[in-house]
């Protein structure tokens, strides 16, 4: 069974009470296991994680990149929040692992300020998605399922 990694950035912990009109009112725990279920009816395990430190994310990712070299991996699913938009090294990271990785907002970020509209993300995701509220990890879990056909 492959594992899918999904990975939360700085802020995330907070869902549930962080600006509910934006990203609704299910806690980061409802997530999980929305996305347990998800992975579930799809064949994969769940590693759910969540970290505010760049540096976290980015040794996840490597680590990511050691459970794909060995074949394990069904890929990353990762909202990095802020860091979307301002980090370069986690653009290195997933480019240095040669991971699949589906880039995932909660809120429309192009509907937001302009400061979001740039991702660092996307140029080295496989996929992106946003707008779909928390419903989008269960929608990303099957495209990623849909990508281990290539369909
Ligand atoms: C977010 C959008 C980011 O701009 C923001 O910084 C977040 C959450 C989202 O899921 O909509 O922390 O990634």
């Amino acid at each position: 069974m492959k594992t899918a990694l999904i990975l939360n950035g700085p802020n995330l912990n907070l869902l549930g009470t962080r600006e509910p009109t934006v990203y609704g009112s299910q806690t980061l725990a409802d997530v999980e296991k929305l996305c347990a279920q998800a992975c579930a009816s799809h064949g994969f395990a769940l590693d759910f994680r969540q970290s505010n430190h760049e540096g976290q994310l980015v040794d996840w990712l490597h680590e990511a990149g050691r459970v794909h070299a060995a074949g394990t991996l069904a890929g990353v699913i990762l909202n990095a929040g802020a860091y979307t938009h301002t980090s370069v090294a986690l653009f290195d990271a997933i480019k240095g692992t040669g991971i699949t990785l589906i880039e995932l907002h909660i809120s429309n970020v192009f509907a937001r300020e302009a400061f979001r509209h740039h991702s660092y993300i996307s140029p080295a995701a496989k996929a992106v998605m946003c707008g779909f509220g928390v419903n989008g990890y269960a929608m990303a879990v099957g495209g990623l399922a849909g990508m281990q056909t290539g369909a």
